[in-house]
């Protein structure tokens, strides 16, 4: 019988693979039978999560690129296809923290912010959105945050370049459906990632506290996110697009 979650067949660029939610995902996405292309800044990582796949199926590729430089970006895309052939989506995972009050937000730190987690958005979708990109039909998966819908004190920078991709997603949605491409974006809640730990010394325990409390199923794991992510991309979604998916143990729901 199909399975309309299989993702066999099929090939798919992950960014932020080197660790947290963008490896789960390649995880998840790789045992369900798809060729992976693993993108990061941080190779050391990549190399790290292809050696602690357990059921690796498909063939997966890791490459080295700074999503902060916008223009190299298509240049990586086209010669991935050069190589190995056409693709059947993308999954945004890489981003980066901003942690500032608004007196201490710098101009050169907020572009670069939104270079990584909204405009390499953007990019990325413009390049696969291409005929000779992209396959007959495709699916493209965006993580937003929790924050882009509910307010947080000093996180107005990554809050705006997060809730910029909600944006994004319900237009792209539109503009993208008669060329068969879906657009959709996970929210999630509070994730046990190195994001977290590289933000972890600005917080005390009371802290930790109250932010395990705000998720009433506690904290996520990135496979929480990630089995979203193999669903989203699935033909299991073939009829979901412009969706905004709160995965955050409940987080939204108070
Ligand atoms: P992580 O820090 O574990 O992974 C992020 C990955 O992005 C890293 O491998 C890093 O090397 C890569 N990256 C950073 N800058 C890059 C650049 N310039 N070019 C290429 N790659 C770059 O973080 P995590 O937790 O896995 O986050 C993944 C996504 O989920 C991010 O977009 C984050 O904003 C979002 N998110 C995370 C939450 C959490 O609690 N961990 C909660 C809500 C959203």
């Amino acid at each position: 019988m199909n399975n309309p979650f299989s993702l066999k067949g099929k090939r798919y660029i992950i960014t932020g693979a080197a660790s947290g939610i963008g490896r789960a995902a390649a995880s998840a996405v790789s045992e369900a039978g798809a060729d992976l292309e693993l993108v990061d800044i941080n190779m050391d990582g990549l190399i790290d999560t292809i050696n602690t796949m357990k059921d690796k199926k498909g063939r997966i590729s890791p490459i080295c690129l700074d999503l902060a430089k916008t223009e190299n970006i298509k240049i990586c895309i086209e010669d991935i296809v050069r190589q190995r052939g056409k693709l059947s989506g993308l999954v945004h995972c890489a981003g980066i923290p901003y942690i500032s009050p608004l007196r201490s937000i710098s101009a050169e730190q907020l572009e670069k912010v939104f270079r990584i987690n909204t405009t390499a958005a953007l990019e990325l979708s413009k390049i696969f959105s291409k005929s000779a990109i992209c396959e007959t039909s495709g699916s493209i998966v965006l993580i937003s945050s929790v924050y882009a819908s509910v307010g947080s004190s000093c996180n107005a920078g990554y809050a705006a370049s997060k809730a910029a991709l909600h944006g994004l997603t319900r237009s792209l949605a539109i503009e993208l459906a008669p060329k068969k491409i879906r657009v959709n974006c996970i929210a999630p809640g509070f994730i046990d990632t190195r994001m977290k730990e590289s933000i972890a010394h600005l917080f005390d325990e009371e802290h930790d506290a109250i932010l395990r409390s705000l998720h009433p199923l506690g904290l996520g794991e990135p496979e929480d996110i990630a089995y979203a992510v193999q669903y989203l991309i699935s033909d299991a979604a073939k009829w979901v697009t412009g969706a905004i998916l709160n995965i955050d143990g409940g987080f939204t729901a108070q």
